[in-house]
């Protein structure tokens, strides 16, 4: 059995942090609004020199170094996205090209902020079936650069950053680590609840982020649920097996409410909103990152991955340290 085997991860963050307080100057909101509706404190947001590819560059070779691995072996790169650098080419091929890996396959997910579920699972599969050794799998955003700076009910909301983490294709036994399982899914009808009003083949603009928040919580609280007891039934785990939940971080009122709903013990979500607020595909990987590099998450422990984003598009992955 071929398993994808988590070797090392690394984060990257903008220098410059936007305080709650910093936009309540500037747009009619305020701090006590983004506490109570989302658990945002601040976020970070990329200055002219920082880009995706920057950000996820920086990400990747600390994932490289944690792993104790040469960037230059490896062999593919599937990189999350909404808010790449260029239209084209992809962003994942600036970062292979950062780390020497040339060569190999390297390519980008738009799933938006379930996007990281997507490449995690888009890896997984080509891990496993021996289409490449050595994976890079990352979330990278720069979505200030999509936000309606006048829109308040959006503005307030996101942040920039990227997460990556290093996989390895390993002969695997059935209690050793490696990715469990992965459910993803996906449904169109609700394009019109979380979208960007722009695009090359429409506006040819890059458009600004629109969204009817309240029914993307309804939705998503409802979905998150579904996908988690998914995982659990598919590998017959129970709840209390889970030892760490890695959540979208879009609010953490969505967080608490999904894992209740399951019976999750709530002081076992890493909850990063606060720091980073919703950093699209970046944000699964860059919480995985901060509650590794505090010593929470150890080997062995089981994590659990979940996301929920524009599309919609939702997905949830267990992971075995
Ligand atoms: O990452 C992809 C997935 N995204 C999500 O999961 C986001 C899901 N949605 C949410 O997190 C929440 O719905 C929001 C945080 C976006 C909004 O919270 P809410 O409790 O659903 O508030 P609301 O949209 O129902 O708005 C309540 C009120 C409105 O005023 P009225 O109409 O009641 O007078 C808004 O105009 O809050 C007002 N409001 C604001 N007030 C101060 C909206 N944005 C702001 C703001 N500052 N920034």
């Amino acid at each position: 059995m071929i398993r994808s085997v988590f070797r090392g991860g690394g984060s990257a963050l903008p220098k410059n942090v936007v305080t709650n307080a910093d936009l309540a100057a500037k747009i009619d909101t305020t701090d006590e609004w983004i506490m109570e509706r989302t658990g945002i404190r601040q976020r970070y947001i990329a200055d002219e020199s920082e880009t995706t590819a920057t950000l996820a560059i920086e990400a990747a070779k600390k994932a490289c170094e944690d792993a104790g691995i040469d960037g230059s072996t490896v062999d593919l790169i599937v990189l999350a996205t909404a808010t790449p650098d260029n239209t084209f080419p992809a962003t994942a091929t600036k970062v292979q090209d950062a780390l020497g890996a040339n060569g190999g396959i390297a390519f980008d997910v738009a799933a938006v902020c379930s996007g990281f579920l997507y490449a995690l699972a888009t890896a997984d599969s080509m891990l496993r079936t021996g289409m490449a050794k050595r994976a890079l799998v990352i979330g990278a955003e720069t979505f200030s650069r999509i936000l309606d700076w006048e829109d308040r009910t959006t503005c307030v909301l996101f942040g920039d950053g990227a997460g990556a983490i290093l996989l390895e294709a390993q002969d695997g036994t059935e209690d050793g680590p490696g990715i469990l399982c992965t459910r993803l899914h996906a449904d169109g009808e609700h394009n019109e609840l979380l979208y960007v009003d722009g695009g090359p083949s429409t506006t040819q603009t890059v458009g600004h982020v629109r969204m009817k928040g309240r029914e993307v919580f309804r939705h998503a609280v409802v979905n998150l649920a579904d996908v988690l007891n998914e995982v659990i039934e598919t590998t017959g785990i129970s709840a209390d097996d889970i030892d760490w939940v890695v959540p979208h971080q879009a609010n953490a009122r969505i967080l608490d409410a999904t894992v209740r709903k399951l019976g999750i013990d709530p002081t076992k979500i890493v909850v990063t909103v606060d720091q980073h607020a919703n950093t699209s595909a970046a944000s699964v990987p860059l919480a995985f990152d901060v509650a590794r590099k505090d010593g929470r998450i150890k080997p062995g422990d089981m994590v659990m991955f979940e996301a929920m984003g524009g599309g919609f598009t939702w997905g949830a992955s267990l992971l075995r340290m």
